[in-house]
Formats: C-alpha cells, sequence, structure tokens
C-alpha cells in the first residue's frame, strides 16, 4: 500500500466531477487501499477519490472509534434522505477549518463494494454526514460551499495569513 498526496483548497483539482467506476480489478482494489491507508495516516474518517486526484466514483470511510472498520463504496448514491442535523465538519483538503454545516439526519444510500457487488446502506450519526460529504466531493463540491460568500472570504483569508485555528473536535471528513 502507498500513502497519497490529498489535494488541499483552492485545488482547482477539487472541482473536477468523478466519472462511474465501470468494472472491478486489481487497480480499483488497490486505490481503495491507498486511499485507507492514507486516511487513517492523516487521521480523517472519510476520503474520496477526487482528494487524491482519481476522477472515480469511490469513498472510503471508517467512523469507528476503534479505526478498525473500514468501509469502501464505489459508485454511491443516495437514494433516500430524512430529517436534518446541523454538525461541525472538517475536511482533509481543507485544513485547520471548521464550519457547522446542515445536512440529512439518515440517509440510504446504493452503491457497489470494490469487488462490484451492490450494497444498499441505511446510515445515520456521524457516517450517514461522513457519506454526504465524500459524495459531495465526487461531484466537486467542498463543505465550504455551503457557507455565506462572507465566511469563505474570511477562510480564504485565514489561509493565505496561514493561520492555524485547527478545531480538533470536528470529524475531518
Ligand atoms: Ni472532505
Amino acid at each position: 500500500m502507498a500513502e497519497l498526496k490529498i489535494l488541499k483548497f483552492p485545488d482547482r483539482r477539487l472541482r473536477l466531477k468523478a466519472q462511474p467506476v465501470a468494472a472491478a480489478g486489481g487497480r480499483l482494489r488497490r486505490l481503495a487501499d491507498d486511499m485507507l491507508e492514507t486516511m487513517y495516516a492523516a487521521g480523517g474518517v472519510g476520503l474520496a477519490a477526487t482528494q487524491v486526484n482519481v476522477q472515480q466514483r469511490l469513498l472510503v470511510m471508517d467512523v469507528s472509534p476503534e479505526r478498525e472498520s473500514p468501509q469502501c463504496l464505489v459508485n454511491p448514491e443516495i437514494v433516500d434522505a430524512e430529517g436534518e442535523v446541523v454538525s461541525e465538519e472538517g475536511c482533509l483538503s481543507v485544513p485547520e477549518f471548521t464550519a457547522g454545516i446542515s445536512r440529512a439526519e439518515r440517509v440510504t444510500v446504493r452503491g457497489r463494494t470494490v469487488d462490484m457487488e451492490p450494497v444498499e446502506l441505511e446510515l445515520e450519526g456521524l457516517a450517514a454526514i461522513c457519506v454526504q460529504h465524500e459524495i459531495d466531493h465526487l461531484n466537486g463540491k467542498l463543505f465550504i460551499d455551503y457557507l455565506s460568500p462572507l465566511k469563505r472570504r474570511m477562510l480564504r483569508k485565514r489561509l493565505e495569513k496561514s493561520e492555524r485555528a485547527g478545531r480538533p473536535e470536528a470529524a475531518e471528513l
């Protein structure tokens, strides 16, 4: 396995829309393994292929406190969503910044395993938030896109000054 480089905002490649994965294979499994290693090394809860400059619809996540329940989802699609919840989010591609973001509280996700077997998951809590955040990445969207223009401007300024204002209690997604 190999650790991959995570693209950082405002890299334009984070805005590319990922393409559906067509077939299973060694390359897909290796990419999923490398993404998991990268996610664990960075202390993240989730990672989308877009973040490592691969425009394929693949995400990995592990929301377990023990960090031993890796999940991979290929071609994920939200087919049902319920409720609304605001939680503090961070992102491995937007270092040292977190914000309260509103998302669906429960989601049903359809997709495929890395072996391209169909799978359907009903998720809630951090897993539901994480999967919505990662699918956004696959569509070229970042969590900071939900912020007001004023807050986004403040974030850009902060990044330019490279101030460190990390809030470690938020999940890095
Ligand atoms: Ni993220």
